[in-house]
């Protein structure tokens, strides 16, 4: 079955919206996490929901951010200075990236672009993003007690090479983050794929989560999927990264190897013509870009 992420997901899981930037919230017996930070505009709508779902009394002990890309970590900064005693958890990379005025001012930038978000921030608090400290450095293997559930970190680079994946194994539920890519599409029937540091490593890191054989899978953005839809997913989205490196070498070569214009006639092509991607175009574009300069090999490894 495949569901919008807002709502009750699991009896543990609550998928805050907007579905788009989805935050998810895991409730164990003893501890409480939150999964992903989304967009800086959405952190008083996500706190107001934080706080309404676990109830007045009860904490939230963890952040775990699964990348370093300014609408999973937007609101992590706010929600830090809400939750008394809230720990941020992610890859040890995010925290010197979050040191990098550059890197802050390029998220600030493009979290600016969502002026659509504007209403959720009725009393006009100042959301720019800060940098925060990383409390808990997360690696592969890391593990941690929730009462009941178990949080199991993976290392899955290749969208970023800071990606983390969680699992759950327990309601075999897994957090991939961007990953295993994006459903897109006004049906969200086509994934895009979503290498940006490495082909490679994204392959690598999507045969990892395919071993897992999760029951549930929340996406980093739109959809939870979960029985033979999440299984099916995780298989398609390989099948769809082999074929769209076809498609960027096809392009590459009509370009004669030039990668700027190879990204121009298939952003034009795939993005302008054919249509349905909810990503802002200097986004897309931008990732693009990284991917047709890595698989020219411009990119290193
Ligand atoms: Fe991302």
């Amino acid at each position: 079955m495949r569901q919008q992420a807002k709502g009750q997901i699991h009896e543990r899981i609550t998928a805050i919206p907007n579905a788009w930037y989805p935050i998810y919230l895991v409730r164990g017996e003893k501890r409480n996490l939150v999964i992903d930070a989304g967009v800086n505009l959405l952190g008083p709508r996500y706190y107001e929901v934080i706080r309404e779902t676990l109830g007045d009394d009860q904490p939230l002990h963890y952040l775990f951010l699964t990348h370093s890309h300014y609408d999973h970590i937007g609101s992590a900064g706010y929600l830090k200075e809400r939750f008394s005693g809230l720990k941020i958890g992610a890859h040890e990379r995010l925290a010197s990236l979050m040191q990098k005025p550059t890197v802050l001012d390029m998220m600030n930038r493009l979290s600016g672009n969502h002026v659509e978000l504007h209403k959720y921030n009725p009393d006009a608090e100042d959301l720019t993003l800060c940098p925060f400290d990383i409390d808990i450095p997360l690696k592969q293997e890391g593990r941690f007690d929730l009462g009941g559930l178990t949080c199991c970190v993976y290392e899955t680079p290749g969208h970023t090479k800071d990606s983390l994946s969680f699992y759950f194994p327990e309601i075999q539920a897994l957090f991939p983050g961007e990953s295993a890519g994006v459903l897109q599409g006004t049906t969200g029937s086509e994934i895009q794929v979503e290498f940006l540091s490495s082909y490679q490593d994204y392959i690598d890191s999507l045969k990892q989560m395919i071993a897992l054989r999760p029951a549930i899978l929340c996406l980093g953005h739109g959809w939870v999927l979960d029985g033979k839809d999440a299984e099916v997913f995780l298989q398609r989205s390989l099948a769809e990264t082999y074929r769209y490196r076809e498609l960027i070498e096809t392009y590459l070569m009509s370009a004669g190897g030039d990668a700027q214009r190879a990204t121009e006639e298939m952003a034009y092509t795939e993005y302008d013509v054919k249509g349905g991607i909810f990503q802002e175009k200097i986004s897309y574009v931008t990732n693009l870009s990284a991917q047709v300069r890595h698989i020219a090999g411009l990119n290193g490894p």
